[in-house]
């Protein structure tokens, strides 16, 4: 007997099921132990419906999602609609109706994933999620499986593809952020509003949920901290290049003495690292742990075929389980209690750029705050700003977030410096 799943929506990744249940049918259900069917797609309205079949799609197309929930045939539900509502509540309604939930919806899991995830648990039934982290990259499996037995340091990832196009094109083709934007926006990367990619929120959302998978820690959302690349001018792209960097949206993961740092945030990459050569749209998610050491998983962060590849994989999954009669396991079986990381636990390599006017004495009265509050300086350059004014940039050696805190405070106090920017540098 085939499984029959429901699909809520039928966008851009939905669309792309079906080819891969036609080009792989064999594979597919050897690897499920049973057909996958198709058997019923919710979409808007009767319009839409009416235009899914002029395309010449003959799904059984439903504007109800009751006519999903009161069939007792369909054992697996997948929402692909994205956004929270209705996308939650027709989650939430599925699992009570007893249904198996794919969704590849990340900030649906990032902002209310554990409320979700606990009912199904509850229920025993499965939730699963691959697609929402660097949709074709198979990681948050991966570390959930191949990981068991390693413990995992520290996670470092390029993990949104419109702002990796765009800080590509201002680092080898000398673009402004403007420019990057307009061609982001032009090949459909970036969206109309395209705050969430620039503004790291989209990746901060896939770091909250790799944590998960990671650490076992489940992090509010709101414990990561973001910052985008809207405020990376060309003069930060070419001194990175001059001191050997490329600059990225960097989400990271990091265990500390005192518990999990997350963020995400510009940073310089040298040149040699494996992060560094991810470029345009791709992801990669970068693995430091005791017993493999240091992986790299790289990958299509979006797209239709690599994105119905993660969804159907759960799908697979889902119906293997069913037909094993194993149903009912959580996606991520790992979880300790949450702690977060002390302030001055949290340790890095900070690019800072600061303009002053191009006086004698500057410089010296600049270390000086610098020395005060005991960081100490890797690299020094100085260039000139507009209207004879002067741009220092500096890398400091490691401290930690408590120091920076302190030392951008005392900058912005001292009459005369403008801090213009600053980024994480990785490097010991
Ligand atoms: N908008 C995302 C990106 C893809 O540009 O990577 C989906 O998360």
């Amino acid at each position: 007997m085939a499984v029959k799943i429901a699909l809520l929506g039928f966008g851009t990744v939905a669309s792309g099921l079906p080819f891969l249940i036609k080009e792989n049918t064999n594979k597919i259900e050897k690897a499920a132990g049973s057909k996958i069917e198709i058997a019923k797609v919710l979409v808007r309205n009767n319009a839409e419906k009416q235009g899914l079949e002029e395309k010449g799609y003959d799904y059984h197309f439903v504007t109800s999602i009751e006519e999903i929930l009161e069939d007792s045939e369909i054992d697996i539900v997948v929402e692909l609609m994205g956004r929270i509502e209705p996308a939650k509540s027709f989650i939430i309604s599925a699992l009570n109706a007893g249904k198996h939930v794919v969704t590849a919806n990340k900030d649906l899991i990032a902002l209310h994933g554990k409320e979700i995830r606990e009912l199904a648990e509850q229920l025993h039934l499965a939730f699963y999620y691959e697609a929402a982290v660097a949709g074709g990259i198979p990681i948050l499996r991966t570390l959930a499986n191949s990981f068991t037995s390693d413990k995992i340091t520290r996670v470092l990832g390029v993990l949104n593809g419109t702002s990796n196009f765009m800080m590509t094109k201002m680092v080898e083709e000398g673009w402004s952020y403007e420019e990057a934007l307009n061609k982001a926006q032009a090949l459909g990367y970036a969206e109309s509003d395209p705050t969430n990619d620039v503004e790291g929120i989209d990746a901060a959302y896939k770091v909250a949920i790799l944590s998960q998978f990671a650490f076992g820690m489940t992090l509010d959302f709101n414990d990561v901290k973001h910052q985008g690349i809207s405020s990376i001018t060309p003069e930060d792209v070419l001194i990175a290049q001059k001191l050997g960097y490329v600059i990225k949206l960097v989400g990271s993961l990091e265990e500390t003495k005192s518990g999990i740092a997350a963020g995400v945030m510009p940073t310089f990459i040298p040149q040699d690292h494996p992060l560094a050569s991810v470029s345009g749209v791709m992801n990669a998610v970068f693995v430091e742990s005791i017993g493999i050491g240091e992986s790299m998983f790289y990958g299509p962060g979006a797209g239709q075929k690599p994105t119905a590849t993660s969804v159907m994989a759960d799908i697979i999954r889902i119906s293997r389980r069913l037909k094993d009669n194993t149903i009912g396991k959580a996606f991520n079986e790992f979880k300790v209690e949450t702690k977060l990381a002390d302030k001055k636990d949290i340790s890095s390599l900070y690019y800072l750029a600061i303009e002053t006017s191009d006086e004698k004495g500057q410089l010296l009265r600049l270390t000086k705050i610098f020395n005060d509050q005991d960081v100490s300086l890797r690299q020094v350059l100085q260039d000139k700003a507009k209207d004879g004014r002067a741009r220092v940039v500096t890398i400091t050696h490691a401290v930690s977030e408590k120091q920076l805190d302190d030392l951008t405070q005392k900058i912005s106090e001292e009459e005369g410096f403008q801090l213009l920017n600053r980024f994480k540098v990785l490097g010991d």
